[in-house]
């Protein structure tokens, strides 16, 4: 239902961010997108989004498509209406509004009051603790309940596909795995797509179906969760393991470096 097809974009004319990416996030399935820090990870939801003007960002080359629709050319209000939520990098909530407030900002596209009532509902019964905190400032969540805040916000609108901006970024583990079990029962329960951009490959791939690599605005592997958790270079380079008792060797390494010539 999503589908990115070589992406170019710059930033500032000059900044080359993406050099031709494809991906696709299928109806009601979760595809993460794994890389390191300026991988350009952030710019390709952003692209998605329709966030350009404010951050000088082109689409050079390449086309992004919605359900049968190309978006290069809409507005982020129209991305939204669309179905396309993301939930930035740093989850920007509004700190001195309100839990409560600040969902009912994120049902702000829906026109029917009582959907928004359900929808409020259905939040609460997703994040329990939001319901407990409902009317406190949110700047006084903590990490892990802000970030569940952003999400149930994205979630008010009663989106097709939530785009999440590393949502682990500075969490606990615990409450990483927590936020992401309950991103997983969204997913299967209310049949919404998510694309999950982490450096947390583990945690990652732990709940999606389908997983990219992207390296300096290039995919570099894409595969099921399964293939990348055994792939042999992912393994070492992005889930931190290597085989048990087996010495780092200088072979492995010129294998990766190999591998990513010929990817590249
Ligand atoms: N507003 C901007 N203006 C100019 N260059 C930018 C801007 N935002 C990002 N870039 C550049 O684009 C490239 C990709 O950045 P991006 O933020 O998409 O990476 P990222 O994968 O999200 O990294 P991180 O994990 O650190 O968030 C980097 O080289 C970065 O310096
Ligand atoms: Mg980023």
């Amino acid at each position: 239902m999503l589908t990115v097809t070589n992406l170019e974009i710059t930033y500032n004319d000059i900044i080359l961010a993406l050099k031709g990416i494809s991906l696709r996030v299928p109806k009601g399935r979760i595809v993460a997108l794994l890389g390191a820090n300026g991988a350009g990870k952030s710019t390709t939801i952003r692209t998605i989004s329709g966030i350009r003007k404010t951050l000088d960002l082109k689409i050079e080359d390449g086309q992004v498509e919605f359900d049968g629709q190309v978006i290069n050319d809409l507005e982020p209000h129209e991305i939204v209406a669309i179905g396309l939520m993301q939930v930035p990098e740093g989850r920007r909530i509004f700190a001195e509004l309100t839990v409560e407030e600040n969902l009912i900002i994120g049902s702000y596209s829906l026109s029917d009051r009582r959907k928004f009532v359900q929808n409020l509902e259905r939040a609460f019964t997703y994040f329990p603790i939001l319901k407990a905190r409902r009317d406190q400032m949110a700047g006084y969540l903590s990490g892990g309940e802000q970030q569940m805040l952003a999400i149930a916000r994205a979630l008010m609108a009663d989106p097709k596909l939530v785009m999440l901006d590393e949502p682990s970024l500075g969490l606990a583990p615990l409450v990483v795995q927590e936020i992401f079990e309950i991103i997983s029962r969204i997913n299967q329960d209310e049949g919404v797509g998510i694309l999950l951009v982490e450096q947390n490959a583990t945690a990652a791939l732990s709940i999606a179906h389908h997983g990219y690599i992207i390296e300096t605005g290039r995919i570099m592997l894409e595969g099921t969760s399964e293939a990348l958790k055994e792939n042999r270079d992912i393994r070492e380079f992005y889930l931190g393991l290597t085989e048990v008792g087996a010495k780092k060797s200088f072979r492995d390494v010129k294998h990766y470096k190999r591998r990513k010539r010929w990817l590249s």
